[in-house]
């Protein structure tokens, strides 16, 4: 291949952005300039949202006024759930999310107003509804009866209220939270950029954020925290991942949760989410996951020095809140709608078409021949 393409986009920089930046001084993401381990310490999951959407931590008011907004959003149309009650049983939930946020499209009575008030109501409206679909089909799927949102819980609690029908310990509901701060943002990721280049022609959230979801499902991006559920379960017991991570190794297999385009020394999220992973196995009385991880983690580094991603600890945590593992994506979305939705908004902001350019590699020029001649 041509020195000149660069697969993949890879070092290539296509845009600025103000939403977030991995800094190299303090080696962390963050978001509008602060440190996402600082704000998953010090505020809650809403406050964030507001961070990423508007550009500034809110004050009390605007938090009040923002959480307000979120929480009478908080309804999905009869026919959106009749649609979900009918979704095949084996549907996966990341395909359902997906023509779920595309049908609320069709409803939506700003759809093609991209104007930016316009499209900080719809990004609300979207953030607020996409958790109920996700929980309705969670229910559904299982043959029991959906659970409506309620206006008095935080965003958190409400997304397991509609689970499960009950809030967990305030931990736990802090873990949540946490896995949300924390997957709410990463700049120009595949998905992201997904959004960014369908809002380029114009086009409108919902198609973009409808487009974000397809890109974040893959393997590679987003998917990649339900791959690493299955690999501990293939791994079974702590007295096996040793010499399970080391047959993979050999075979060359790609190890799901290490690995990320930007950080080479290992992902700033996953410290915090780390240590709240073991929160959770600890409240849960579990040591086999915790056990895996670490073993699974220290053979990464130690052989290939390759470092977990945010979607290694996410994993066995959504396990252990109970969490079905075809879930553990779109709960992913749930919280990077914030960010896909900012940086849409970037984008009308200071629009450019993007259109790249390829270098043919096809058959050279050539004479049509008639049906018969061929
Ligand atoms: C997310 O971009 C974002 O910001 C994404 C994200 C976000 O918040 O939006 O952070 C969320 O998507 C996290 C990533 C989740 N994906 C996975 O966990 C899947 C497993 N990881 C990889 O396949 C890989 O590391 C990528 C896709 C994440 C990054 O791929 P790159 O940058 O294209 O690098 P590469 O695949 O070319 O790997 C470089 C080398 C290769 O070895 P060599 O050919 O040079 O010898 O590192 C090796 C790879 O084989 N390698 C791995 C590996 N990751 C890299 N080897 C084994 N297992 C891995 N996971």
């Amino acid at each position: 291949m041509s020195d000149d393409v660069k697969k993949g986009l890879l070092g290539i920089v296509v845009d600025e952005t103000t939403v977030s930046q991995v800094m190299p001084d303090i080696n962390s993401l963050t978001y509008r300039g602060y440190a996402v381990q600082d704000l998953c310490e010090k505020c809650n999951f809403e406050e964030v949202a507001y961070l990423v959407l508007n550009g500034e931590l809110p004050n009390k008011k605007q938090l009040k006024n923002f959480v307000k907004e979120e929480r009478l959003n908080r309804k999905l149309s009869k026919e959106i759930l009749s649609d979900i009650r009918k979704m095949p049983r084996k549907a996966h939930p990341m395909d359902v999310v997906r023509t779920a946020v595309s049908l609320m499209a069709l409803e939506d009575k700003e759809t093609k107003d991209n104007s930016p008030k316009a499209n900080m109501r719809k990004a609300i409206r979207i953030f607020s509804k996409t958790p109920i679909a996700i929980a309705a089909f969670f229910r559904a799927r299982k043959g029991k009866k959906i659970i409506s949102p309620k206006r008095n819980l935080s965003f958190s609690e409400n997304f397991f209220y509609m689970c499960f029908g009950k809030i967990p310990t305030k931990e736990m509901v802090k873990a949540f939270d946490v896995s949300l701060i924390l997957y709410a943002e990463h700049s120009f990721n595949v998905s992201t950029f997904t959004a960014r280049t369908i809002t380029s022609s114009l086009s409108d959230i919902h198609g973009a954020i409808t487009g974000a979801i397809a890109s974040l499902k893959g393997p590679l991006h987003g998917g990649a925290n339900e791959e690493v559920m299955h690999m501990m379960n293939k791994i079974k017991k702590p007295e096996k991942a040793f010499k399970w991570i080391n047959k993979a190794l050999q075979n060359k297999d790609v190890i799901m949760g290490f690995g990320h385009r930007v950080y080479k020394k290992g992902d700033s999220r996953v410290p915090t989410m780390e240590k709240y992973f073991k929160k959770v196995a600890s409240i849960k009385k579990d040591k086999k996951f915790m056990k895996i991880y670490d073993i699974v983690k220290n053979v990464m580094i130690e052989k290939k020095n390759i470092h977990p991603n945010v979607d290694y600890p996410t994993g066995p945590t959504y396990h252990l809140m109970g969490f079905d593992t075809d879930f553990f994506t779109p709960i992913f979305v749930i919280s990077r709608i914030t960010g896909w939705s900012a940086h849409i908004m970037e984008q009308h902001s200071a629009n450019k078409l993007i259109r790249p350019l390829s270098k043919y590699s096809g058959a050279s020029h050539r004479k049509v021949m008639l049906l018969n001649q061929r």
